[in-house]
């Protein structure tokens, strides 16, 4: 009745933002992502007769809320249950938009499938994964993974493993305060306020067939495009809805620049930045120690992070 998991969280190139169902969490766009590394969660489960309640720790702080984290083992096992002690540790800022979600409930539901011995095919943990948060059903396979909308359900595909095309990402901390507006809340405003949120939805299909063939024929400066492209969008969204929300600070806008720079030079690299201040630098091999030396020397980067691309989640 126990097991331990290791997983990354995925970086999405073709965004979700915005969701069509909000019972079962479904997002309203496809989205496309890398899986990430050398940056992970590792959580280890343990169901008791023993347990009065379920414990959630996170990097040993034990939380007051379980809410969203018993209601995924609820989905999984039924009510009628054992309580669980999760303990859960990241080597990486949690909440800061870096998609610690989507490492912590990948590796969550594949625990509990483990330790319960539940026999849950993968696209079935994707969606109870994807029901706790929507990026995390992509951290359930490595590489390159596009995740589809079907009829009441999502459905995961990989693309390309890691092997097959090793990019690698360069992550500038500017700030790793917890985000002040949650993805969630974010994402629910944005659909009831922005002008631009259904053409949001509309337009996605192309670039997701885009970033597809981009990414089948490793052509990296048409992968540059559409992605960078397809973050502006997503932040125009963010930033038209009311009360705008606005994840971006003054350094985020500098590397932004500096990455605009470093391309006019030829280097291969392109940005991406989530639901928080960070930015995502993904580049070829031969360009990361360039991209890193800039990045590093720009005014509010406090750190740099540096991964490969990764496998899907690994029992312990
Ligand atoms: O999975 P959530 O609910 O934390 O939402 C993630 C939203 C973005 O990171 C901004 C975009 C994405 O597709 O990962």
């Amino acid at each position: 009745m126990q097991a331990t998991v290791r997983a990354s969280p995925n970086i999405a190139l073709i965004k979700y933002w915005g969701k069509r169902d909000e019972k079962y969490n479904l997002p309203a766009v496809s989205s496309i992502s890398i899986t990430l590394d050398e940056i992970w969660t590792e959580t280890k489960i343990n169901f008791s007769p023993n347990y009065k309640r379920d414990i959630l720790t996170i990097n040993n702080v034990q939380q007051d809320d379980t809410r969203r984290v018993s209601d995924c083992i609820d989905s999984i096992c039924g009510e009628h249950r054992n309580f669980a002690c999760v303990s859960s540790k990241c080597n990486f800022p949690i909440s800061a938009g870096l998609a610690s979600s989507s490492s912590a409930f990948s590796a969550l539901v594949i625990a509990i499938n483990q330790a319960v011995n539940k026999g849950y095919e993968l696209q079935d943990l994707a969606n109870e994964a994807g029901k706790a948060s929507g990026s995390a059903a992509r951290s359930m396979l490595g590489g390159f993974v596009e995740l589809e909308n079907k009829k009441n359900k999502i459905q995961i595909n990989q693309l390309l493993q890691s092997e097959d095309w090793p990019l690698r990402v360069v992550i500038a901390i500017t700030d790793s305060r917890k985000k002040a507006v949650s993805s969630s809340e974010g994402m629910k405003l944005s659909s009831k306020t922005s002008p631009f949120y259904n053409s949001w939805v509309k337009n996605q299909s192309e670039d997701i067939d885009e970033a597809r063939k981009a990414i089948l024929s490793q052509d990296f400066l048409r992968l540059s495009e559409i992605s960078e492209h397809n973050c502006m969008k997503m932040h125009s969204v963010m930033w038209t809805s009311r009360p705008s929300i606005v994840y971006w600070n003054s350094a985020t806008i500098e590397c932004m620049h500096a990455i605009r720079e470093l391309q006019k030079k030829g280097e291969f690299v392109f940005f991406t930045i989530d639901a928080g201040p960070q930015i995502k630098a993904v580049c070829l091999p031969e360009s990361e120690s360039k991209v890193v030396n800039i990045l590093k020397e720009i005014r509010g980067v406090s750190s740099v992070l540096q991964s490969g691309l990764g496998q899907e989640p690994q029992i312990k």
